[in-house]
């Protein structure tokens, strides 16, 4: 049996896929896996013009952290909502990490505006959700593009902008705008210079998906009273962790390299299954992250999710029994914040007895508890049906954890994209259905 190391909060347990994918072969590949890594830090891989993720966690200066600091303090100050316009990597990772760290609200978060991200499809009643809950409320923005001209979030921050010209002025709508874009290029640049709005730069060496640890992510999170300082502390950990060569030491290593080779004995679908509810914005960061980097040139293991105990009842047929090219990957919380446990049913009356619904067996159990006892139930359950199975176990959903974990997925799927021979950090086939739809919208050449 392989030791489990802890790294940074994380624990990866890739023993139940050893059936699949015996030890031997999983050992074996990896002078692949620290070939691919070493062309990341040398900067020889395809796409190296990409790579600057690699060391934002160990380059933030403090004037960064002051800068994106300031801009918080000044939308606690005058601000009941902070509405973040931005779509696929300029939105997914600032509402992953909102969405993960809700468990931990407590009055330490009252005072910061209420997040609210709009911009992210072309949905008219989504967007009017997000107008009406500005309404009677003072209101921020804080747009995020880096080409400057995405069409979903253009709309919706022209549609916003409007509202917020009427409501403050010009010159005070200007002050109450945070433009995060490139440093020089793209239309909401130019509109941010010529109007005066605070701006953050995305820089030009982090592709949208990966740039969760830039100001794309920063800025919104700590506006959301989200201790971001933390957050880059737990990704420098695994950063630095991350650097190892011995294959069994190294989490993102390990995750790439067993992915990778049961994707070659055609376990081609990869189901990130969470019991945690508040982790599934990550999944969604997740998705892309791996879909994005991977799919391509016809190769790619198709991400998909789900949320248990609720997916169980629906997607839980097909996993047990269904086609057999899954794999599985349990994104799971030994200690989640909540104590809720399941009261006892005592008699109240001679002709009420007590416990007829028959769960006094989990009386004064936590919840968690039992939710734990779900997924390594359904875990053996899967692995007996044919699915292998890989557990990443955070020991609490913390600031510091959630910014290791970002940034073990960065690396793992870096390597695992350059050992399917694709190009992980290019995304051309996303262009397709935006010339189809500009044509069918006329706009101009
Ligand atoms: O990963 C990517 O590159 C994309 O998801 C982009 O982040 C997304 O299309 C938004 O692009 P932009 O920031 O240029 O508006």
């Amino acid at each position: 049996m392989t030791e489990i190391k802890e790294i940074a909060g994380i624990r990866l347990d890739v023993s139940a896929t050893e059936e699949f994918l015996p030890k031997n072969e999983l050992d074996a590949m990896a002078p692949a896996v620290n070939e691919a890594a070493a062309s990341l830090e040398q900067g020889t891989c395809k796409g190296s013009e990409y790579l600057g993720w690699m060391d934002l966690p160990k380059n933030i200066s403090e004037a960064d952290f002051a800068a994106i600091e300031a801009s918080a303090g000044r939308a606690c100050s005058d601000a009941q909502v902070y509405v973040v316009v931005g779509i696929g990597g300029s939105y997914l990772g600032a509402r992953a990490v909102l969405d993960a760290l809700r468990g931990m609200e407590t009055d330490s978060r009252t005072g910061y505006p209420e997040i609210i991200f709009a911009g992210t499809g072309l949905c008219s009643s989504t967007l009017n959700r997000v107008l009406s809950k500005c309404i009677g409320r003072s209101f921020r923005i804080c747009v995020i593009s880096k080409s400057g001209t995405t069409l979903e979030p253009a709309v919706a921050f022209r549609t916003l902008r409007t509202i917020m010209l009427e409501r403050y002025g010009a010159s005070e709508a200007a002050r109450r705008i945070t433009a995060v874009t490139d440093g020089e290029r793209g239309a909401l640049r130019q509109l941010a210079d010529g109007e005066g709005y605070e701006t953050f730069v995305i820089p030009d060496d982090v592709g949208g998906r990966f740039s969760i640890l830039t100001p794309v992510g920063l800025v919104p999170l700590a506006a959301a009273g989200i201790d971001v300082r933390a957050i880059m502390t737990g990704a420098e950990k695994m950063r630095q962790a991350c650097l190892s060569t011995d294959l069994r030491s190294n989490p993102a290593h390990l995750y790439a390299a067993t992915r990778f080779g049961l994707y070659q004995k055609g376990f081609t679908t990869e189901v990130m299954s969470t019991f945690h509810g508040d982790l599934q914005t990550v999944q969604e960061w997740w998705k892309q992250l791996f879909g994005e980097s991977e799919g391509k040139g016809g190769e790619g293991i198709f991400p998909a999710s789900t949320v248990f105990t609720t997916d169980l009842h629906s997607m839980g047929q097909y996993i047990q029994d269904g086609r057999r090219n899954l794999q599985e990957t349990f994104l799971c919380v030994r200690n989640a914040v909540s104590r809720l446990t399941v009261p006892g049913d005592t008699q109240i009356s001679d002709d009420k007895p007590a416990n007829l619904d028959g769960l006094n067996y989990l009386a004064g159990r936590t919840l968690d508890d039992i939710n734990w006892k779900a997924y390594e139930g359904t875990k053996a359950a899967h692995g007996a049906g044919g699915v292998p199975c890989s557990s990443i176990e955070i020991d609490a959903i913390t600031p510091e954890v959630v910014g290791a974990l970002l940034y073990m997925f960065e690396k793992a799927v870096a390597v695992s994209g350059l050992m399917l021979g694709v190009n992980p950090f290019d995304q051309p086939g996303v262009e397709t259905y935006k010339k189809e739809m500009f044509r069918l919208l006329g706009k101009p050449q």
